[in-house]
C-alpha cells in the first residue's frame, strides 16, 4: 500500500493478516465523556480519548465555550489523556465567534442540547458537508423545551438562543442516538423530569455516561428513559475503550482473506454496538470475543477473528440502528465472492455523504454486480473484483470500507481522498500494514 500527499492511496491484495492491534478510543464514548465532563465540577480525565478529527472538534468548541482542556499524548502516540476542567452546569461561558464542529454531526447536535440551556447566542458551524445533514430532529424537541433556533431550511449553521428550559416527554420519530443525546443533554439543565421513548434501541452511551458521572437517570422497561434536571455532575477518570466501528474494518479485512488470523485488544462491546458482530456469526464468521473488564460502566475486551468463507448476509430493516456506521464495511465483505442485501437503511443518506449513492458507485466502479435501492442496496460478486479506481466523497468509512473491499480484489485500486480516515481513524492504512507484514 502507497500513500502520497495529494491524499490517494493504492491498495493491492493482500496476503493474510496476522497479529495484535489496538484501534482508537471509541468516537461516540469520547464526545460525549467530554461534554460531561464540561458540564461537571472538577477536573475529570479522559484516557484513551479519541485523536480523530471529529472528537477534536468537539474539544475546540468546549474550548470556545470556555472550558479549560489538557491534553498529553503518549510516548506511542496512539494514547491521548484529556483533563477537562468543568465548573458545574451553568459554567459555560459566552463564545466571542461560531463553533466549528467541523465534519461531525455528534458534535453538532449533542452540543445544541447543552447550549440550548445557556443564557447567550450561540451558532454551530461545520464543513460543507455537515452543512448539508438534518437538524430539524434536533431542533423540533430543543425548541419544545424553550429554546430557539434558526437554521437554513433546517440544516447549519446553527443559531441557537439558549435559555430557561422545561422537561418534556418526547417519543423520538426515528432511532437515532444523536438525537436522543441531544434531548438528555438539555434535560440535565432542564425544570422537572425530561423522558423519551426511542422507537428502537440505538447505541446507549449518553445513558451509561450520565450515570458514570452521577446524574439521576433511570431507564425504564418499556424502551422509556428519563433524566432529572439541575442534578450537580461529579468529575471522573475514566478511560475508552477501543472503537469496535474502526475495529470492524480490520475485522472484516481478516474475515476475507485466507489465512488472517488477528485479535483486536481493549476494543468496546457494548451490546447496543455489537450487532455487526452477530450479522457475522449468523453468516458464519469465526470471531470470538472475551470481555475483560465487567465491571468498567462500558464494557470491553478482545476479539479475534479468524478467516473463514461467508454465507450472503441479509441485513433486515430492524437490524439497521444497531449496525448503521458499519454498513459500509459489511459491502465490501461481498467483494470478495459473496453477496450483501440491505433494506430499511434510508438514514444511511443523511451521514457525511449520502452512502448508498456513493457506496454502491464505488463498488461497480471495482466491478461488483450492484443494485441501488432509496432504502439500502444488494452487492454481489462471483468472483474477487478486478478493483478499479473509487472516490472516498469525503467520507472517512466509505474511504475504509473500499480500502478494505480492495485488499480482497484481484488487482490493485485507488482510492482518491483517502485522509478523510482521519475523521475517526488516523493510522488506518499503518495498522492494515501492521497486519500484512
Ligand atoms: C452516533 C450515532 C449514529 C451514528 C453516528 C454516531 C452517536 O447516528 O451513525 O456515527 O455518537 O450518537 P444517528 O444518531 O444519526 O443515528
Amino acid at each position: 500500500m502507497s500513500e502520497n500527499t495529494n491524499t490517494t492511496v493504492t491498495v493491492t491484495p493482500s496476503k493474510a493478516l496476522r497479529g495484535r492491534i489496538r484501534v482508537p478510543g471509541d468516537k461516540s464514548i469520547s464526545h460525549r465523556y467530554a461534554i460531561l465532563a464540561a458540564l461537571a465540577s472538577g477536573t475529570s480525565s479522559i484516557g484513551n480519548y479519541s485523536q480523530g478529527e471529529d472528537c477534536r472538534s468537539t474539544l475546540g468548541c468546549l474550548r470556545a465555550l470556555g472550558v479549560d482542556i489538557n491534553e498529553t499524548i503518549g510516548a506511542d502516540s496512539m494514547t491521548n489523556t484529556v483533563e477537562i476542567s468543568g465548573h458545574g452546569l451553568k459554567g459555560l461561558t459566552r463564545p466571542s465567534g461560531p463553533l466549528d464542529a467541523g465534519n461531525s454531526g455528534t458534535t453538532m447536535r449533542l452540543l445544541s442540547g447543552v447550549v440550548s440551556a445557556s443564557p447567550f447566542r450561540t451558532v454551530i458551524t461545520g464543513d460543507h458537508s455537515l452543512k448539508t445533514r438534518p437538524m430539524q430532529r434536533v431542533i423540533e424537541p430543543l425548541q419544545l423545551m424553550g429554546a430557539t433556533f434558526n437554521s437554513i431550511d433546517g440544516c447549519p449553521p446553527l443559531t441557537i438562543d439558549g435559555g430557561v428550559l422545561r422537561g418534556i416527554d418526547y417519543s423520538l420519530p426515528i432511532a437515532s442516538a444523536q438525537v436522543k443525546s441531544a434531548i438528555l443533554l438539555a434535560g440535565l439543565h432542564a425544570n422537572g423530569l425530561t423522558s423519551i421513548t426511542e422507537p428502537s434501541n440505538t447505541r446507549d452511551h449518553t445513558e451509561r455516561a450520565l450515570e458514570k458521572f452521577g446524574s439521576t437517570f433511570c431507564r425504564q422497561s418499556n424502551g422509556q428513559m428519563s433524566v432529572i434536571g439541575k442534578a450537580e455532575l461529579r468529575h471522573v477518570n475514566v478511560n475508552v475503550p477501543g472503537d469496535l466501528s474502526s475495529a470492524a474494518f480490520l475485522v472484516a479485512a481478516a474475515l476475507m482473506i485466507p489465512g488472517s488470523d488477528v485479535e483486536i485488544e481493549s476494543v468496546g462491546l457494548n451490546p447496543t454496538r455489537t450487532g455487526y458482530l452477530d450479522v457475522l456469526r449468523r453468516a458464519g464468521a469465526n470471531i470470538e470475543t472475551e470481555f475483560t473488564d465487567h465491571d468498567a460502566s462500558e464494557p470491553f475486551g478482545t476479539i479475534r477473528i479468524r478467516y473463514h468463507h461467508l454465507q450472503p448476509i441479509v441485513i433486515s430493516p430492524s437490524e439497521v440502528p444497531g449496525l448503521i456506521d458499519e454498513i459500509p464495511v459489511l459491502g465490501a465483505l461481498a467483494a470478495h465472492a459473496g453477496s450483501i442485501e440491505v433494506s430499511g437503511a434510508e438514514e444511511l443518506r443523511n451521514k457525511e455523504s449520502d452512502r448508498i449513492a456513493h457506496l454502491t458507485e464505488g463498488f461497480r466502479r471495482m466491478g461488483a454486480r450492484v443494485d441501488e435501492k432509496i432504502d439500502g442496496f444488494r452487492i454481489a460478486a462471483d468472483k474477487p473484483l478486478p478493483g478499479g479506481t473509487v472516490d472516498a466523497a469525503g467520507d472517512h468509512r466509505l474511504a475504509m470500507a473500499f480500502a478494505v473491499a480492495a485488499l480482497g480484489a484481484n488487482g490493485p485500486s485507488v482510492i482518491t481522498g483517502s485522509d478523510t480516515v482521519d475523521i475517526s481513524y488516523p493510522g488506518f492504512f499503518t495498522a492494515l500494514n501492521s497486519l500484512q507484514s
